[in-house]
C-alpha cells in the first residue's frame, strides 16, 4: 500500500519523507489555508521535496475555469497531479487532462457510482472520503470495499486513494480491503508505529543492558 501524506505543512512532509514513509502528497484548499502559505509557492516546495505525485486542487467549478487553473498548476512541476471535484464539469476536465497526459485525482467521492464515473473518465486516483461518511453514522469503509469490487469486476486501473482518514484503524482496514493508497494526516501516520508492548519491551531491554555495564563502541 502506498502512503500519501495529507498536508501542506512542509516540515511535517520533510520529517516523514526522511523515514521513507511518503509516496506522495495530497493538498486541498482547506490544507492550503491551514498552512498559511501561497498555493503556488508551497506546492512548488512540496514538489521539490518528494518524488511521488503531489495533488493540487482546482477551485473553479466550471470546465473552462478548471482547465485554465489546471494549466497553471501543471506548470509547477512534473509530479503535479491535478485534483478535481466529483461533478460533471470535473469529470469532463478529468477526461481532457488524462488524455493530455496529466495525472488526475477526482476528489469528494461519497458513493460507488461516483467512483464508477471517475474510472470511466480515466482518473488516475479516486478519493473516497471515509471519515466524513463515518461522521454521518454510516460505515465509510464499506464504500472502499464496494469500489474495490467494482473496479476489479471491470479491470479499471484507477487507483483507490482512501481519504479523510481519521484513525490508525482506518489505515489498517483500508489496507485489508485493498485500497491502493491511503492519504493520511501526519499525526495518524506517526501513530501507526505505536504499540504498548514495543515500548515495554524496549524499556526492559534498556534496563537489562544497563545492568551488564557494557557499551557498544
Ligand atoms: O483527504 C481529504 C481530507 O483532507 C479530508 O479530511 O478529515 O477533513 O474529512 P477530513
Amino acid at each position: 500500500m502506498k502512503f500519501f501524506v495529507d498536508t501542506a505543512d512542509v516540515d511535517e512532509i520533510r520529517e516523514l519523507n526522511d523515514m521513507g514513509l511518503v509516496d506522495g502528497v495530497t493538498t486541498n484548499p482547506s490544507l492550503i489555508l491551514k498552512s498559511g502559505r501561497d498555493i503556488m509557492e508551497v506546492t512548488k516546495e512540496i514538489c521539490s521535496m518528494v518524488d511521488g505525485p503531489v495533488s493540487a486542487e482546482v477551485t473553479a467549478t466550471d470546465y473552462e475555469g478548471m482547465m485554465s487553473e489546471a494549466a497553471v498548476l501543471a506548470k509547477i512541476a512534473d509530479n503535479i497531479c491535478i485534483k478535481l471535484p466529483l461533478t460533471l464539469d470535473g469529470l469532463k476536465a478529468c477526461k481532457a487532462l488524462t488524455a493530455a497526459g496529466h495525472k488526475t485525482n477526482v476528489t469528494l467521492c461519497f458513493s460507488a457510482n461516483q467512483a464508477l464515473l471517475a474510472a470511466k473518465a480515466g482518473a488516475t486516483y479516486i478519493s473516497p472520503f471515509i471519515g466524513r461518511i463515518d461522521d454521518m453514522a454510516i460505515d465509510g469503509m464499506e464504500l472502499i470495499a464496494e469500489i474495490r469490487q467494482i473496479y476489479d469486476n471491470y479491470g479499471y486501473t484507477t487507483e483507490i486513494l482512501a481519504a479523510s482518514i481519521r484513525s490508525v484503524n482506518h489505515v489498517k482496514d483500508a489496507a485489508l480491503i485493498g485500497a491502493d493508497v491511503a492519504t493520511v494526516p501526519p499525526s495518524t501516520l506517526k501513530a501507526l508505529v505505536k504499540h504498548p508492548l514495543t515500548d515495554k519491551g524496549l524499556e526492559t531491554f534498556l534496563a537489562d543492558w544497563q545492568k551488564t555495564g557494557q557499551k557498544i563502541s
